[in-house]
């Protein structure tokens, strides 16, 4: 079988209007005109570069529905949001802060499953999707993986043996700040739930991948956000993991392989913040526009 009938793309004539908006939105540039003026695939190699990127933009921007790819039906795909969205999504961006006080609570199950669904769709580089998600939503073993990284990182503490970006300082600072600011526990701020976009990060894409990882994470606290969850991005849980408590990284079941770069702490927030900030970064957005000359 060659790869361009793995695709399954297929076009329903009796709605399509040869309107080529999937020739033209068409990444991997298989999708031709055919001789009766519909669209239809071309042959090709393999998926990726040198063929499909299996981006399914074509079943996407088909304004008719006509379009079915890999089986998928044009009319099980979510209808796109209203336009309102934007402001909303700036609003919700500008009031949304990380919480390091958590309710000793599970998260509504659906809500969760709700966010995962929709992560499936987060872009990376090339359409790669190359990054895994790994969810501890049982608060139980998210204890756990706590005690056993909470007591090596504490060991280790003893010995003056930090991870790669802290001090002395820094520890003692966080500890200081323990009780009051992260509940009792300077590593995962009592987060009943952990999320970690990790991948094999290796050859000339690594960066990307990792790229990859960062955006995914940043989709997820943001998703989470929508959903009134708090959240905490924690680049040092993810430091002790990796470096100082190997059996508490094992615990988490990713490939020792795989990069792990930044640990999400979620769950319902203890704390609820009243308004937004006002952080000032104006002086250092350079936009370049008739209405606005660079200062
Ligand atoms: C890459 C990255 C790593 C972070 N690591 C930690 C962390 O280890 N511990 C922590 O408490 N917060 C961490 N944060 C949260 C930041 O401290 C927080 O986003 C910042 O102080 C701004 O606060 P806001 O998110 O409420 O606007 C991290 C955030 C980012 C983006």
């Amino acid at each position: 079988m060659g790869m361009e009938e793995k695709t399954r793309f297929s076009v329903n004539t009796a709605r399509c209007i040869q309107c080529d908006r999937c020739i033209n939105t068409c990444s991997g540039m298989v999708i031709g005109k055919g001789r009766d003026g519909y669209p239809e695939m071309k042959p090709f190699e393999r998926f990726g570069w040198q063929g499909c990127w299996r981006c399914q933009h074509c079943l996407a921007v088909c304004p008719q529905g006509a379009i079915s790819i890999f089986g998928k039906k044009p009319q099980d795909s979510l209808p796109l949001p209203p336009e309102t969205m934007g402001t909303y999504m700036e609003e919700l961006v500008v009031s949304r802060r990380s919480c390091r006080r958590f309710l000793d609570k599970a998260v509504d199950r659906k809500v969760v499953s709700g966010i995962l669904a929709a992560m499936a769709a987060v872009p990376t580089g090339g359409n790669a999707q190359g990054v895994e998600y790994t969810v501890i939503d049982d608060k139980e073993r998210v204890r756990a993986i706590w005690q056993e990284a909470y007591s090596a990182m504490e060991a280790k503490a003893r010995q003056h043996v930090y991870t790669h970006s802290f001090r002395e300082l820094n520890y003692a600072k966080m500890k200081a700040s323990e009780q009051s600011v992260r509940k009792g526990d300077l590593l995962f701020c009592g987060a009943p739930h952990l999320f970690i976009a990790h991948a094999r990060c290796v050859g000339k894409w690594a960066e990307d991948t990792k790229a990859d990882c960062t955006i995914a994470t940043a989709y997820f606290e943001l998703l989470c956000n929508a959903h009134g969850l708090g959240t905490t991005i924690m680049s040092y849980a993810a430091e002790v993991l990796n470096e100082l408590a190997p059996k508490a990284r094992e615990m988490l079941d990713i490939p020792r392989e795989h990069y792990m770069g930044l640990i999400v702490g979620f769950g319902y927030p203890e704390i609820p913040y009243a308004r937004g900030v006002q952080k000032e970064r104006g002086a250092r957005t350079h936009r370049y526009s008739v209405e606005h000359p660079k200062r």
